[in-house]
């Protein structure tokens, strides 16, 4: 007997910035990750304020989804798919982030990707801002160090809900918001980061500044959510976090004091604010004891009781393990975590640690502290696939990750969580966010197209896209 209950969300996802390209097409304006050149798993990624000679870009054509969205969508349907995450480029609509009007023609290819997805009967769920501020909001305001631009990213907002409302009905404000509590946020342009150089924005890569922006995020946030509320009470809005579970290295009580202390201001903070509509106080306790300071406008944190969010969502990839015992255990890696190895678990080619337990885990965390759904928008092995002579790929590898960690989605289901939404990562092989590669893939779907640049970008089926197809069918794991 399946664990899923009827209607669940079989879905999977990308990110505009990571599939489009069409970088400068039909008035969009160039946005962080346009500025990003290729890395790899040893080679940061460099952000640059004006395009380098020699340097490569690749998420300037992407995988060309702006030009092949309709092929794309109709592989999706041919898959069963329930539910397709993607995000709207903000700079398609408001090239700058701050025109009076919107552009009509990034409104016009996000409508014809909506329809396509009603067609094939796949649920639309649109991610408001995943990592692609427009680049002209870092020079003008310093990302979201700026106040300024919470009233922007309503405006926005508000375009997107007029047009979409009645054909979408499930949103998401901001990915993987809590990513810049500790890195990421120079994807915002406020810092530097972990895995990435240079610093784009006047703003210096300090606690204080990274809070101040995240606050400017929950508020903006806040506002979206309580306005759709208003207008459009059928909508469904959640957050997303990035939830990396840590475990205590040793049974060293300090240890466990130690992990609970980082997996709340890692993995909880933004969603506790955003489920729960206020600062928590360890929060709180945290900027009080590293002299951060937040500075916060009369009637934010009653804006914040207003807007919070309708479910969560939350991206798992990894867990890692903590210590006080300085030294103890290897370092492992991951897009925004640290921590040490896990003598359990093995890792990715990529070195993130593997760990479906973890997802259990997490999940039932997550359910007893706030008893929303809970949606899993990303979950995903990447790795290079190989397409043999006629055509076939064969990434066992990857149905295997999938399988083990479904199992565990079912488990915790099984336990008592409520589970309405499992989102592979990805629909379809797209540039790697932490390392700019297209080697590592995550896709259902193969894209002939590699780091160099070259490939014919033709789509192909792997053997994990007729996996899952068949998991979708009969809603569950055989
Ligand atoms: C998540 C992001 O952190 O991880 C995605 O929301 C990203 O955008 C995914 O692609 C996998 O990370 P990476 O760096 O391997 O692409």
């Amino acid at each position: 007997m399946t664990a899923f209950p009827e209607g669940f969300l079989w879905g999977a996802g990308t990110a505009a910035n990571q599939i489009e390209g069409a970088w400068d097409a039909d008035g969009k304006g160039p946005t962080v990750p346009d500025m990003c050149t290729a890395g790899s798993n040893t080679e940061p990624r460099l952000i640059t304020p004006t395009f380098e000679e020699g340097k490569t870009y690749p998420n300037h054509e992407a995988i060309d989804h702006y030009h092949r969205y309709a092929e794309d969508i109709a592989l999706l349907g041919e898959m069963g798919l329930k539910a397709y995450r993607f995000s709207v480029a903000w700079s398609r609509i408001y090239p700058t982030g701050m025109e009076e009007e919107p552009n009509e023609a990034g409104l016009a290819f996000y409508d014809h990707v909506v329809d396509a997805c009603l067609e094939h009967g796949i649920e639309p769920v649109i991610t408001l801002s995943h990592y692609d501020m427009p680049y002209a909001l870092v020079e003008r305001y310093n990302g979201w160090y700026g106040r300024e631009v919470i009233g922007l990213f309503e405006r926005y907002c508000h375009t997107l809900f007029e047009r979409f409302a009645a054909r979408v009905r499930w949103w998401m404000t901001f990915n993987e918001i809590n990513t810049s509590v500790s890195s990421m946020g120079c994807v915002f342009g406020v810092s530097t980061v972990r895995g990435y150089r240079g610093n784009v924005s006047r703003a210096p890569d300090e606690p204080s500044v990274r809070f101040q922006a995240l606050h400017h995020q929950f508020v903006a946030s806040a506002r979206v959510v309580a306005y759709a509320h208003e207008r459009y009470p059928e909508l469904r809005i959640g957050c997303m976090s990035s939830f990396v579970p840590m475990y205590p290295l040793t049974t060293d009580p300090k240890d466990v004091l130690l992990a609970q202390s980082k997996m709340r201001m890692s993995s909880f903070f933004c969603s506790d604010v955003q489920v729960r509509g206020e600062y928590p106080g360890y929060a709180l306790a945290h900027f009080r004891r590293n002299g951060i300071e937040v500075r916060m406008e009369p009637g934010d944190l009653e804006e914040l009781r207003r807007g919070a969010v309708d479910y969560y969502s939350m991206s798992y990839y990894m867990t890692v393990c903590l210590t006080t015992h300085v030294g103890e255990g290897a370092a492992v890696g991951g897009n925004f975590s640290f921590g040490n190895r896990n003598e359990y678990l093995e890792t990715s080619d990529w070195g993130w640690q593997i760990d479906p337990d973890g997802l259990r885990y997490a999940i039932n965390a997550v359910n007893d502290r706030y008893g929303v759904p809970i949606v899993i928008a990303e979950n995903g092995l990447g790795a290079a696939d190989t397409v043999e002579e006629d055509g076939s790929i064969h990434d066992d590898y990857r149905i295997a990750y999938l399988e083990r960690h479904l199992e565990a989605v079912a488990g915790a289901i099984d336990d008592g969580s409520n589970v309405i939404g499992f989102f592979p990562w990805g629909a379809i092989d797209m540039v790697s966010t932490s390392t700019g590669e297209m080697k590592k893939r995550y896709g259902f779907i193969y894209v002939d197209k590699h780091d160099d640049g070259t490939g014919t970008l033709a789509r192909s089926r792997k053997d994990s896209f007729f996996w899952y197809r068949d998991v979708i069918a009969r809603n569950g794991l055989a």
